[in-house]
């Protein structure tokens, strides 16, 4: 399947992945509705994404019901159908058991649980047989690490979420479970790690225009731990 006239609503688009996913997707000849949140990402993504001209950026809160389902309206009114949907809306949180209030907790699955799920609410009468939906877990939602608990329980329930849509949507539902991504935020964060251990960015993208495209593929939580793109050195 050609994402080719195709129109792709990717979340969290001015995040580090962001304009990773985007720029493949405008390359693939795809139609890119990219949300955000805060303006200073906005401005920023413009000097990461090669074609953020060509996105269609729309600033929502998708942990807001009422602001999605408006959202999704403004969509279909000026682009139509959605044909596919990329889940990168989230982020890392630091936090054991000793530093975790209710709030940070409740915070963390509605930042990653809560926005997945409206999304893929306002927009499932969308969605057909050809879509595909693309979610992001983590590896610690399959091998928690400890000092991050509400991160790892927000990206469980990610993954629960999509094994749980796949088997109510016609729709193919998938999740990528990256552990650390190369990206410069994590490089940055992290300046003393094994940057040789983490997977890069254009890796997770060839991934997702897989599960994208791939007829055959469904209901899959696929753990990426590592790996560079064909030629790298
Ligand atoms: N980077 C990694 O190493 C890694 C590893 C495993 C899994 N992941 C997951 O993979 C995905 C992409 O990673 P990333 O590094 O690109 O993440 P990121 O840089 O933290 O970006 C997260 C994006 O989500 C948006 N967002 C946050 N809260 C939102 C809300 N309430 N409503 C709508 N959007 C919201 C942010 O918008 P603003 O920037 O405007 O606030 C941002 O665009 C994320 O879900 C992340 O948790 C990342």
């Amino acid at each position: 399947m050609e994402l080719q006239h195709s129109t792709v609503l990717v979340t969290g688009a001015t995040g580090n992945m962001g304009p990773y996913v985007t720029d493949s997707l405008i390359n693939s000849k795809a139609t890119v509705i990219g949300t955000y949140v805060t303006e200073a990402a906005r401005d920023d993504v413009e000097t990461r994404a090669e074609h953020a001209d060509a996105v269609a950026y729309q600033q929502i809160d998708l942990t807001d019901q009422t602001a999605v389902e408006a959202f999704a309206e403004t969509v279909a009114d000026e682009h139509g159908s959605i044909d596919h949907i990329v889940g990168l809306a989230g982020g890392f949180s630091m936090g054991g058991i000793d530093d975790t209030d209710g709030d940070a907790f409740q915070n963390a699955l509605n930042r990653h649980a809560t926005t997945a799920f409206l999304t893929v609410k306002a927009f499932v009468d969308h969605l057909t047989a050809q879509s595909g939906v693309v979610l992001f877990s983590s590896d610690r939602a399959i091998d928690p690490v400890p000092g991050t608990l509400a991160y790892n329980v927000g990206k469980g329930a990610v993954r629960t979420l999509t094994e749980s849509l796949d088997v109510e949507l016609d729709a193919r539902v998938n999740a990528i479970a990256p552990f650390l991504i190369d990206v410069p935020g994590n490089r940055e964060a992290m300046p003393d790690a094994d940057f040789s251990a983490w997977t890069a960015p254009e890796v997770i993208v060839d991934e997702v225009l897989h599960l994208l495209t791939n007829q055959g593929v469904t209901g899959q939580i696929v753990q990426m731990t590592g790996g560079q793109p064909e030629g790298a050195a």
